[in-house]
């Protein structure tokens, strides 16, 4: 069968009004680009004929500046699940634009299968390689794509030319059964393949291919600042220093770190380090530094849902597919974030928080409890179900206003109950068979900044001398930072005798 080749702009038009529509890709890696682009274009124009058109769009995680922010800067947006990353799309979920909900990357596929949001009626797919019987190689990121492309109604594709048919292989493409017909999912190592490499949809869905040519738009490494290098470093130390101890087997266990530069700070460090023999990851984002890591020979292979790689990085690897063949498997994210697998795995989960409390509750999410930043993402998922959970962020932000480690977290992702270590450049807090005092005294003492340190001490006294308790908050003060940096822009300024 041979499909119709569509210009974006004829795409654009099978799109219409309150639509769901499933996109492919995980982070910008695999997410559509010029059909997005063309929906936002048509929407301007419906909007300005005073028509209503917005889509409800559900992808494996954040997109990228043509999908979430093209579609958000026209206003495109009705739902939106399960992550975000862009300015234009945060903008819109925070001015209830845009019906934003939140959710473990982990269990959106199943829950779209449960038919908790309805239909899937649309799906755009970034793809590197479509047969005459329907059947797709994909990009570098699965995202949700297999569910996508059961439930969907109609497909859309996209054939990008910089990614090669040569892609083939690179991925383990698994449908789990929905209960109460599901089996186990039979990954006993990261590099364990169990289902195939294409993704099969109905050619008779397939309504156009659409070409396409552009990277992800991803910038490479930002220079290491002195901050996010300690944390670095103290995050490595704490590895080696388990495994020394034999809390970590000397063959080590599968890593899982976020984006962001702590990470790459993290993985360089491991990489520089003697002790630690070369890691695999079992994670959701593969970034540049583990394609380093695997050129050196300190990472012998990466299980993930996206290589989430700088346009650079990516050009590397896609020329040199032979090479990171053996190293890599893409996975979808209801596997690359199983709960199942990342327990029997031994997954040491390494997450940043946006604040923490004394007591070891995490906030990923909301500024100062109320704006939504992007979203819970995999934390949760590789948070809850890890062999050792490490949260990391600096000790204050925007230069000492804010600090990142507080009375009580003013929205929480993570609970206390999840959490095994937090790390900040000042230190590391091991929260393990601790109490909740215990833990705040080690939080304050080895990861709040020495500015901040009085006022959680006088915090924490004045709790244990009041009200008491296993968790000696005290309600009324409880939000103290937050409700300083809200009326004077300085967490500093916090007088507590204002609330006792
Ligand atoms: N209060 C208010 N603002 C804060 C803050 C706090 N406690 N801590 C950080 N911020 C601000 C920063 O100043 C920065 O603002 P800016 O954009 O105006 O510069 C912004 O929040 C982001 O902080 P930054 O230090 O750059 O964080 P990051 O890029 O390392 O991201 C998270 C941190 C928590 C936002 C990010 O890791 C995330 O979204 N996590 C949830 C998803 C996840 O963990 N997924 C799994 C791994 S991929």
């Amino acid at each position: 069968m041979s499909f119709p080749i569509l210009t974006p702009q004829e795409a654009a038009e099978l799109f219409h009004h309150d639509q769901n529509v499933g996109f492919s890709g995980f982070t910008a890696s695999g997410s559509p680009k010029v059909v997005p682009e063309a929906i936002a274009h048509r929407a301007e124009a419906l909007h300005d004929k005073g028509e209503d058109f917005k889509i409800n769009v559900f992808t494996g995680a954040s997109t990228n500046n043509w999908a979430d922010g093209a579609l958000a800067r026209a206003n495109a947006l009705g739902k939106r699940t399960p992550y975000q990353n862009t300015p234009d799309l945060r903008k819109r979920i925070n001015s209830h634009d845009c019906h934003y909900f939140d959710l473990h990357l982990s269990e959106l596929a199943q829950k779209v299968r449960y038919g908790t949001y309805g239909d899937i009626d649309m799906a755009i797919f970034e793809v590197a390689d479509v047969k005459p019987n329907g059947e797709v190689v994909l990009g570098t990121g699965v995202g949700n794509v297999p569910t996508y492309a059961r439930l969907a109604k109609k497909v859309v594709l996209e054939l990008n030319a910089k990614l090669k048919p040569e892609l083939y292989g690179f991925h383990d493409i698994y449908l789990p059964l929905d209960p109460p017909y599901r089996r186990e999912i039979p990954i006993f190592k990261a590099s364990d393949r169990i289902g195939v490499p294409t993704v099969k949809i109905d050619p008779e869905k397939i309504v156009g291919i659409v070409h396409s040519d552009s990277y992800d738009g991803i910038k490479g490494f930002t220079p290491l600042d002195d901050t996010t290098l300690q944390i670095g470093a103290n995050v490595c130390g704490f590895l080696i220093n388990e495994m020394r101890a034999g809390r970590i087997p000397k063959e080590f266990l599968p890593l899982q770190s976020g984006v962001g530069n702590v990470a790459n700070a993290v993985l360089f460090g491991l990489g520089d380090s003697k002790e630690i023999p070369p890691v695999t990851m079992y994670t959701e984002v593969i970034q540049d530094a583990v394609i380093e890591l695997m050129k050196m020979g300190k990472c012998r292979f990466g299980s993930t849902c996206s290589l989430t790689l700088s346009d650079a990085t990516e050009a590397e690897v896609l020329d040199n597919l032979d090479f990171f063949r053996d190293k890599l498997v893409l996975r979808p994210a209801e596997i690359s974030n199983n709960p199942e697998v990342i327990r029997r795995l031994g997954v040491i989960a390494m997450n940043t928080a946006l604040e923490a409390d004394i007591f070891g509750n995490i906030n990923s999410t909301h500024v100062v409890g109320t704006k939504m930043m992007n979203g819970i993402g995999g934390s949760g998922d590789f948070t809850r179900n890890g062999y050792l959970s490490i949260f990391s962020c600096p000790s204050v932000t925007k230069g000492g206003l804010i600090s990142n480690i507080v009375p009580m977290v003013s929205h929480t992702d993570h609970s206390e109950h999840s959490v095994d270590i937090l790390i900040t450049e000042q230190g590391v807090a091991d929260l393990r068979g601790k109490d909740p005092v215990q833990r705040a005294h080690e939080i304050i003492e080895n990861c709040a900044n020495p500015i901040f340190r009085p006022l959680l001490r006088d915090y924490l006294n004045r709790g244990i001398n009041g009200h008491g308790g296993q968790t000696p908050h005290t309600m009324g003060a409880a939000l103290a930072f937050h409700d300083e940096f809200l009326r004077s822009g300085d967490m500093r300024n916090t007088d507590f005798s204002r609330y006792f």
